[in-house]
C-alpha cells in the first residue's frame, strides 16, 4: 500500500513537471535558442539502408530521432528521403544514382554494401557520405585513414571484438572443439571479421569449416550442413545471415548446439551469445556526425568513430533449450 501511494505521488509530481515544461515550451518560444522556423536552412538527405533487419532498423530509427531532436538547434530543416536497398546491389546503385541526380546535400548509408554503392555513385561529386555501422571501413575501400578521412566519406564503425566473443564462447561452452563459420562472402564486413576469426582459431589450434551463403534462402541448408560437422556455429556481422537468424537459431536448437554471433539483434533472434555494441548509440553518433557536416565542418575534420562500448549479451531461452548455463550473464 505504501509503495502504491508513493508511486502515485511520483506520477503526479511527474505529470506536473511535464505540464510546466509544456507551458514554458509554448510561451517561451521567442526566447528559445533555436532560430525561428523561417530562418532554418532547408536540406535534403538521401538515406539508404541495405535491407530491413532488426539491427539496421534500430540504427535508422535512432538516426531519424536524433535528427528530429537536433535539426532546429543546428539551424536546419532536414528532409529525409529514405530508400531501402532490398539487399540488392543494382537496386542500391539505382537509388544512389537517383540521390546524386537529385543533388541531395548528403547521403547517409546504413551497412557496408549500401555505403559502397553510395561511394561509387557519388564519386567525383562533392556530396558528402556519412556511413553507419560499417564494420571495417578500410577493408571495404571507403577510407584509408580513419582519423582524417581523405575523400568526402566518414561515418561510424561497429568493429567486432573477435577475441572477446571467442573468449566468451570458451567460457560458456569449453567443450567446443570445432566451429562452423557461416557467412556471405559477398559482404566485405563479414570477410574482414572471418579473416580475424581464422587467425584467432589457428592460434588456439581450434578447427573450423566454412559455410557460405549468397542469399537468405541458403541459410537453412548451409546451417544444417555445418551443424552436422561442427560443435558450434559462429556467424559474423553478416546482413544476409541476420535476415534469416530465426532459421539458423531453430536449426541449432534442434541440433542442441550453440550459435555465437556478432550483434545483439542476432542474440535477440535466437543466437546464444555475443559481445557487441549498442546500435542506438551508433545511430545517434552517425546523426551527430551528419549534423557537423551539414553545418559546415569539412568531412576531413570529422574522424570515423569506431564504437567500443562492448557488452555481453546472452539469450537465456536458447541457453536453456540447448543446456548451457548462462546464469552469470542473464539478468
Ligand atoms: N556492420 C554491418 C555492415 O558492415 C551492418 C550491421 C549492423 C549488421 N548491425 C548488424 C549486420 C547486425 C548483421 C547484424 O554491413
Amino acid at each position: 500500500m505504501k509503495n502504491m501511494t508513493l508511486k502515485k505521488l511520483a506520477a503526479l509530481a511527474l505529470s506536473a513537471v511535464f505540464a510546466l515544461s509544456a507551458m514554458t515550451a509554448c510561451s517561451g518560444s521567442s526566447s528559445s535558442a533555436s532560430p525561428a522556423q523561417d530562418d532554418l536552412k532547408e536540406v535534403t538527405v538521401g538515406l539508404i539502408q541495405l535491407m530491413e533487419h532488426p539491427s539496421l532498423d534500430e540504427i535508422r530509427t535512432a538516426i531519424e530521432a536524433r535528427l528530429e531532436e537536433k535539426a532546429a538547434e543546428n539551424g536546419l530543416s532536414i528532409h529525409i528521403n529514405y530508400q531501402n536497398g532490398q539487399g540488392d546491389a543494382s537496386t542500391i546503385n539505382t537509388i544512389c544514382q537517383q540521390f546524386v541526380g537529385d543533388g541531395v546535400d548528403a547521403i547517409v548509408a546504413i551497412a557496408t554494401p549500401a555505403a559502397q554503392g553510395a561511394a561509387t555513385a557519388a564519386a567525383g561529386t562533392d556530396i558528402p557520405i556519412i556511413f553507419s555501422a560499417v564494420t571495417d571501413p578500410v577493408a571495404a575501400g571507403l577510407v584509408e585513414n580513419l582519423d582524417a578521412p581523405e575523400g568526402n566519406i566518414t561515418g561510424t564503425s561497429d568493429a567486432i571484438p573477435v577475441d572477446k566473443i571467442f573468449a566468451l564462447a570458451e567460457e560458456l561452452t569449453p567443450d567446443v572443439k570445432s566451429f562452423g563459420l557461416l557467412y556471405n562472402p559477398g559482404e566485405d564486413n563479414s570477410v574482414s571479421v572471418i579473416a580475424d576469426v581464422k587467425a584467432y582459431l589457428d592460434g588456439k589450434g581450434i578447427s573450423y569449416t566454412e559455410g557460405s551463403v549468397s542469399g537468405t534462402g541458403d541459410v537453412q541448408i548451409a546451417a544444417q550442413s555445418l551443424l552436422s560437422q561442427c560443435d558450434a556455429i559462429f556467424s559474423p556481422i553478416d546482413n544476409t545471415v541476420a535476415s534469416a537468424m530465426g532459421v539458423l537459431a531453430d536449426e541449432a536448437i534442434k541440433a542442441k548446439k550453440p550459435v555465437y554471433v556478432a550483434a545483439d539483434s542476432m542474440v535477440h533472434d535466437g543466437g546464444l551469445a555475443t559481445v557487441g555494441v549498442n546500435y542506438t548509440n551508433l545511430g545517434t553518433q552517425t546523426a551527430d556526425m551528419l549534423l557537423k557536416v551539414l553545418t559546415g565542418t569539412p568531412v576531413s575534420e570529422v574522424p570515423v568513430e569506431v564504437l567500443r562500448d562492448n557488452a555481453v549479451m546472452v539469450n537465456a531461452e536458447t541457453a536453456e533449450a540447448i543446456g548451457v548455463d548462462v546464469s552469470k550473464y542473464a539478468e
